[in-house]
């Protein structure tokens, strides 16, 4: 069973299907903490309603690295195998990386490399305007390239003409609340090896 924090910042639909996901044993592991650097954002009552501890650390008027250095603490309070980002909207640093150095995770809603450092409507409406016929969602270990970190795994959607940024969000959501409980399944089982960029899932 491996212990996993998740940061958040807002309405936490991924954090959801990945407490699911332990709940319902796909995952052989437990959410031990969240923690969200808004407050009153719905992911937190989704902890609450699991009564998984739950925390808010504020960036505002602060130092980025006093900011994780308050993060870490809470964070080792709990001792978590794998930090899950799950729409947290904060930029971490080479400091708060290192020390958990391929143990943290990110979910990316478009194929990357590509609509790399957009976040919300904007990778969507990106994606629609650069006429490409698929999207779709990517979990990455997450290093000090933005977006850039191996990739562990990928679902794709079709990118339909009629598509609105909303409606392919809507499609790719879906996808992500697949992907990012099946990469933590594999990192639990210890199935993930990262050679370079590439991520080799062992059978
Ligand atoms: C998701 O689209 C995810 O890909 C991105 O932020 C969004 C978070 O949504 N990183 P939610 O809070 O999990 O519902």
């Amino acid at each position: 069973m491996i212990k996993i924090a998740v940061l958040v910042s807002g309405r936490g639909t991924n954090l959801q299907a990945i407490i699911d996901a332990c709940e319902n044993n796909f995952i052989p592991g437990k959410v031990v903490c969240v923690i969200s650097n808004i407050e009153n954002v719905y992911a937190l009552e989704r902890a609450k309603k699991h009564n998984i501890p739950n925390f808010v650390i504020s960036h505002k008027n602060k130092e980025r690295i006093e900011f994780e250095k308050e993060l870490i603490k809470k964070l080792e309070e709990f001792k978590p195998d794998l930090i899950c980002l799950a729409g947290f909207m904060r930029i971490l640093t080479p400091y708060f990386i290192e020390y958990y150095r391929n143990r943290i995770m990110n979910i990316h809603p478009a194929l990357l490399p590509a609509f790399k450092g957009l976040y919300g409507e904007k990778v969507h409406k990106a994606v629609i305007e650069s006429g490409a016929k698929f999207s779709g969602c990517t979990v990455h270990f997450v290093t000090e390239e933005v977006d850039g970190g191996p990739i562990i795994l990928q679902r794709i959607v079709p990118v339909e003409d009629e598509d609105t940024p909303e409606t392919l969000a809507e499609r790719v959501l879906k996808e992500e609340h697949i992907a990012y409980p099946m990469a933590i399944r594999l990192f639990a089982e210890g199935r993930l090896k990262i050679e370079g960029k590439r991520v080799k899932i062992l059978y």
